[in-house]
């Protein structure tokens, strides 16, 4: 028997198993059912697996969703965005330190207005569904009230969201700079209101070293002892002129990392983006902190960081995920981004395979989060948030779907010529909140 919110979607289903070490493991825990069958109750999975092997009473009383010609996968994972910088996408000519003052700090001001940061929010959220993502690690600005909109917003929806208050109290405009005190006292009424507050979850925000006081560091690392479940998320390691100021400011630490390293700030919660041009000592650390990295290849590119060495996260062992980082980046789509990635290996004489791209959108992304417990997959228990992809989305798609020959080639040409077209529908905690 089931209860009245149990759901049945049937089609074709991609997902991969469990998390690898190694990328040459993914292929073969790929998990390909042609005509398969997802049941979920209150948001969770509760019977995956192949159409033929269903027994007919599991279904009594129970509408099937049937989406037969699409392919359907979990949702995908943004591990790094900013949603305040959502209208500032695409900001011409400028590298990260001089793009951050002339473009981002001007647009975060205006997140001091609640109902400012309700309209945007509302319009991320609703452009993360639209592409796909179900899940994702998300800034916000230095305005506490940033915070209460973007979470409102998402638990409208039921979405397992990560966010938290931007801690800055320094090289930024005075509208835009907190205190060490303040920004603890506001983070830590922010985790008392929101960290677990459904599937919301709260990560400690610190912008980047540069824009943090000794003090307001310390307190940040303060705050994780004293919430040892909440995440951490910051940048690290993106643009050469940021790694020569970091030096500057903080002459008693190793490097850049190890600021973040002994203000008590890296750990299997807490994730870097970018991660361009760490030393050896760093991808060390990352791997014996068990920290995870956010590789955001359309913003590397937009703002000419550099490319990321994807090879060497894995010869470290260190946990990627993929990021959009939007408003450096230039696409809310995980298709896209995953299409850049490609190139970006590319230009350093390295493949990325469709089976790899689609672990770090899914499974990959879910580990880097420390949620592959609950999300990434189609496990039975799993929390059910999954996307209809229509793989033939547009003419050209129809004509070059017509050359592949299995379910790899087809993912390889959807990453390259996706986007948000592609999305048939979206499911959020066993709902359907979007179709197309
Ligand atoms: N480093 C510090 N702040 C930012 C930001 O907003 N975007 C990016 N890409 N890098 C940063
Ligand atoms: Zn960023």
């Amino acid at each position: 028997m089931h209860s009245a919110d149990t759901r049945a979607v049937r089609g074709r289903f991609l997902d991969i198993t469990q998390p690898v070490s190694q990328p040459e493991n993914i292929a073969s825990n790929i998990r390909y059912i042609e005509d398969g069958l997802l049941l979920c109750t209150a948001g969770k999975i509760t019977w995956f697996g192949a159409w033929n092997d269903v027994n007919p009473e599991l279904l009594e009383g129970i509408t099937v969703t049937h989406y037969p010609d699409q392919l359907i996968t979990p949702g995908f994972i943004d591990t790094h965005i900013h949603y305040p910088q959502t209208e500032m996408m695409g900001a011409y000519g400028e590298q990260l330190l001089n793009w951050l003052n002339q473009y981002t700090f001007p647009t975060e001001i205006k997140f001091k207005d609640q109902a400012y940061a309700h309209e945007i929010a509302d319009f991320f959220v609703n452009e993360l569904i639209k592409n796909g993502t179900t899940t994702a690690l998300v800034f916000c600005t230095v305005h506490p009230e940033s915070v209460d909109a973007l979470f409102e917003v998402a638990e409208t929806k039921n979405m397992r969201l990560i966010a938290g208050k931007v801690m800055m109290d320094r090289h930024a405009p005075e509208e835009l700079c907190d205190t060490a005190i303040s920004s603890y006292e506001e983070s830590k009424q922010l985790i008392e209101k929101w960290h677990e507050r459904g599937r919301a979850l709260y990560a400690i925000t610190p912008r980047f070293a540069p824009t943090s006081s000794h003090e307001q560091l310390h307190l940040a690392g303060q705050l994780k002892q004293e919430f040892p479940t909440v995440y951490v998320h910051t940048h690290l390691s993106e643009n050469r002129d940021e790694i020569a100021w970091v030096k500057s400011l903080f002459p008693n630490h190793t490097g850049y990392l190890d600021v973040y390293h002994q203000y008590g700030l890296t750990g299997e919660r807490s994730v870097f983006a970018h991660c361009v041009h760490l030393d050896e000592h760093e991808w060390q650390c990352m791997h014996d902190t068990d920290s995870a990295i956010a590789f955001c290849p359309t913003s590397n590119l937009f703002l000419g960081s550099g490319l990321f060495p994807l090879s060497k996260a894995w010869q470290h062992g260190v946990k990627v995920g993929l990021g959009t980082d939007v408003g450096a980046g230039t696409s809310f789509s995980q298709l896209q981004t995953l299409g850049e990635a490609y190139k970006v290996q590319q230009l350093q004489g390295q493949q990325l395979s469709a089976y790899e791209a689609f672990y770090h959108a899914t499974l990959g992304g879910a580990k880097s989060l420390h949620l592959d417990h609950c999300l990434g997959n189609f496990n039975v228990g799993k929390e059910a948030d999954f996307i209809v992809i229509d793989l033939k989305a547009t003419p050209l798609q129809q004509l070059r779907q017509r050359r592949a020959t299995n379910i790899e080639e087809s993912l390889f040409a959807l990453f390259t010529l996706g986007d948000d077209r592609n999305i048939v529908a979206t499911y959020i905690h066993g709902e359907n909140v979007y179709t197309a």
